[in-house]
């Protein structure tokens, strides 16, 4: 089997320059085990449940490395709780909310996940990287924001560390530190997200960052696209979005429903919409009736975060509970377009290094003395 190494490639072990995020320990696992690099989010894990979660991702992958994903986004409110938070919503947003519940007629949220249980604080973030810095995981990437104390923890413990970055001024905030890769991520990318196109930000970010590593991100699905990141400077893809409709998604606690699957299977790729509704960030999801819902003309200014979400946890939480099909959705990107059809994660990667090394043939005939 061909491989494709670039430097990162080489020093972190990997066949194919492909880092793949997700929620979900089973795609990750696979990922790794296809010769990428997987790396699981732990946002959604409360601190006292990371060791075990790690525990597991470590039995899946044996001896190869782990990758986690963190986020600490700046500003978070130290002494409140979802209790606290909640008592004072402002009412003109509680009543938007609750219109929302009549008119799709959505049923009581019955169970308790991130969303409508937990509120994000400093304690909750600080907790998750002390559970990081006493396991054994080789490499820790920050998505939305990071303490330079936390990044030098953890490369005392020795371990590899990147950051995702959506603009030039987090490149600027973040090059003094001791990382070891860059992810620069496009507006094209699922989840939170910049303005910058990945065609513009991968470049830019690949020259001001001279010997330190760049991944892109943001709408890649197809390896043609991997070729041209390589051509760009990068040394490696970040892609989350290609994970969520293949097998792996369909087991454990981050499983994605048929009924989501078969939404994101017909997206093309102007069926994204970004939205602050959810989390009180610009993120990109699948458009549907809830990111409609946060621009109708009745539609108040999402609140910041964590607030915004403690307004719509509940909501969140029964959309997915009883498939309330107008409004089901996810954080996905405009490479969407190229989730089609069910396959394995071993299949998405197979086809990625095929294409990409199709790209770089075609682009490399091009060159003449
Ligand atoms: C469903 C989903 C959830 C995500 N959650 C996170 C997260 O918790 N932390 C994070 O750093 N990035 C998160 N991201 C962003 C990814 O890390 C990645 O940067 C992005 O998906 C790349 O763009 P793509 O979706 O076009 O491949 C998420 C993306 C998706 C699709």
């Amino acid at each position: 089997m061909t491989k494709i190494k670039t430097p990162l490639a080489e020093k972190l072990g990997l066949d194919l320059p492909i880092f793949g995020f997700s929620h979900s320990p089973e795609v990750t696992a696979e990922i790794t085990k296809s010769g990428g690099m997987g790396v699981y989010g732990i946002a959604h894990d409360p601190p006292d449940q990371v060791p075990a979660k790690l525990a597991y991702i470590r039995e899946l992958l044996g001896d190869r490395p782990i990758a986690i994903d963190i986020m600490m986004p700046k500003g978070m409110p130290e002494n409140e709780t979802l209790e606290s938070v909640r008592a004072v919503l402002p009412q003109g947003h509680v009543n938007f909310v609750d219109g929302l519940v009549d008119q799709f007629q959505v049923p009581p949220a019955e169970t308790k996940t991130f969303f409508n249980s937990i509120l994000r604080t400093p304690s909750y973030f600080e907790g998750q990287l002390q559970a990081l810095l006493a396991s054994d995981v080789e490499v820790v990437a920050f998505g939305v924001g990071l303490t330079p104390d936390a990044v030098s923890a953890l490369k005392e413990r020795g371990k590899t560390v990147g950051a995702l970055i959506g603009n030039l001024h987090h490149f600027e905030a973040f090059r003094h530190l001791d990382l070891d890769f860059i992810v620069a991520q496009g507006t094209e990318a699922g989840g939170h997200t910049g303005t910058i196109g990945t065609m513009v930000i991968v470049p830019q970010i690949v020259q001001m960052a001279g010997d330190l590593p760049v991944l892109a991100a943001g709408g890649i699905g197809h390896g043609a696209q991997i070729a041209g990141a390589l051509a760009m400077g990068a040394q490696g893809v970040w892609l989350g979005t290609a994970w969520l409709s293949t097998k792996e998604h369909s087991l454990g606690d981050h499983a994605i429903s048929d009924k989501l699957r078969q939404k994101l299977f017909a997206a093309g790729s102007g069926d994204t919409a970004i939205t602050k509704g959810s989390s009180g960030k610009p993120q990109r999801q699948i458009r549907s009736a809830w990111t409609e819902a946060w621009v109708a003309p009745n539609a108040p200014a999402p609140l910041k975060m964590p607030y915004q979400h403690a307004l719509v946890g509940d909501l969140l939480t029964a959309i997915d509970e009883h498939q309330v099909e107008p409004m089901l959705h996810i954080p996905a990107g405009q490479g969407v377009a190229w989730t089609t059809g069910l396959k394995s994660v071993a299949d998405v990667m197979a086809d990625l290094r095929d294409q990409t090394l199709v790209g770089l043939r075609r682009a490399g005939a091009y060159a003449l003395d």
